[in-house]
């Protein structure tokens, strides 16, 4: 298959470019290669996809309209991926225009290039910052999402309804992927693990908010890719039990679906900092510090829908992943 991965040169949109590489798929990547973190590290694992044949890479921003439109008549491509997005629940609070331009814009251009080009199945990135202030947990893709806390997540749950009208009125099988505090090896540096890792290596105090009172479902890079790959090879169909007088929240009476991918194994952040001590042999220097606004306190995905439709469920443990995570980080930047 030609698949199309946005976001190729970021932390999962590298990942699935290599596993769907491995199993032989044509790769066409793009990415804007912004600098919301180090342009270097985004440079090193295109190096690593340039080595594949069958990986091509144009850099391009999702908002640019002609450049996309232009992409799609290029390519005949079997699926996209859209995983390019601005993430970062903290930085949305002081830079919200970044993610009307590449999270709306730029998603609307993606549904277009589907749309026009008759793509078999576009699976995009959605987020579990959608159960915003819910509290019922696991959460699950019955549940509401109407009340997001940040501009990020309502950008997500945007992106779901902007699918929906896609796969209604173009027919085009679409399908949102809820991702689950994502970590592993060449994770991003904006994300806790690495900051915490490089805090604790460099002995150096690391901001602990919520005063370490925070619950996340941390799901290890591997499972990701795996959900995101198998979810990818399923077109969703119509629910032919869809009822308008009880509307279904996770599918339709168009062919669209959204799934959890987490882990399903909620731990507390003062036992992730635990397993980097572990795995770094080093004790971390702690700064107790308030909830940041936009942040949620807990996380927990049901995956019982994503079992039941591709038979698969995360399973790998924090201390299994963030020993991985600090192997390659003590090798990548020579700690
Ligand atoms: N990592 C997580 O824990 C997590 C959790 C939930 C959802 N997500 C979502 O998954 C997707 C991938 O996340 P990630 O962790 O790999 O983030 P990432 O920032 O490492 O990757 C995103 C990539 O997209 C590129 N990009 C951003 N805006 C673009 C634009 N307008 N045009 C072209 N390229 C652009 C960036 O340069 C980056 O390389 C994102 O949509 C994110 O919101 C991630």
């Amino acid at each position: 298959m030609k698949v199309l991965v946005t976001g190729a040169a970021g932390f999962i949109g590298y990942h699935l470019s290599e596993k769907l590489l491995a199993r032989g798929d044509e790769v066409v990547g793009i990415d804007n290669l912004n600098d919301y973190y180090d342009v270097n590290l985004k440079l090193s694992r295109l190096e690593h996809l340039k080595a594949h044949q069958a990986f091509s890479f144009t850099k391009l921003d999702l908002a640019d309209r002609a450049g996309m439109e232009q992409l799609f008549q290029d390519h005949a491509f079997d699926r996209v991926v859209n995983l390019a997005a601005q993430a970062g629940v903290r930085y949305s609070i002081e830079n919200p225009h970044a993610y009307v331009d590449s999270n709306l814009v730029g998603f609307v251009n993606i549904l277009e290039g589907c749309r026009h080009s008759n793509v078999a199945h576009l699976s995009y990135a959605s987020s579990s910052s959608v159960y915003g202030a819910n509290t019922l947990q696991p959460f699950s893709e019955l549940h509401n999402v109407d009340h997001p806390v940040s501009l990020y997540a309502a950008s997500k749950k945007a992106n779901e309804l902007m699918a929906h009208t896609y796969s209604n009125l173009f027919k085009l099988p679409t399908t949102g992927l809820r991702f689950f505090t994502v970590y592993g090896p060449w994770g991003r540096p904006d994300m806790a693990l690495f900051l915490f890792t490089k805090g604790i290596l460099d002995q150096q105090p690391i901001n602990i908010f919520n005063n370490g009172q925070m619950i996340r479902d941390f799901t290890y890079i591997d499972d990701i890719v795996e959900g995101v790959v198998r979810v990818t090879d399923k077109i969703p169909t119509a629910n032919p039990e869809w009822n308008s007088d009880k509307p279904d929240p996770s599918s339709s009476f168009c062919p669209y679906r959204v799934f959890n991918i987490g882990n399903n194994t909620p731990v507390k952040l003062m036992d992730f900092v635990e397993a980097i001590e572990k795995a770094t042999e080093k004790t971390a220097i702690k700064n107790m510090m308030p909830i940041q606004p936009g942040d949620v306190p807990s996380t927990c995905a049901d995956v019982s829908a994503l079992e039941q439709e591709v038979d698969f469920k995360p399973s790998t443990s924090v201390q299994d992943g963030v020993n991985k995570f600090v192997s390659w980080y003590r090798e990548y930047y020579q700690k």
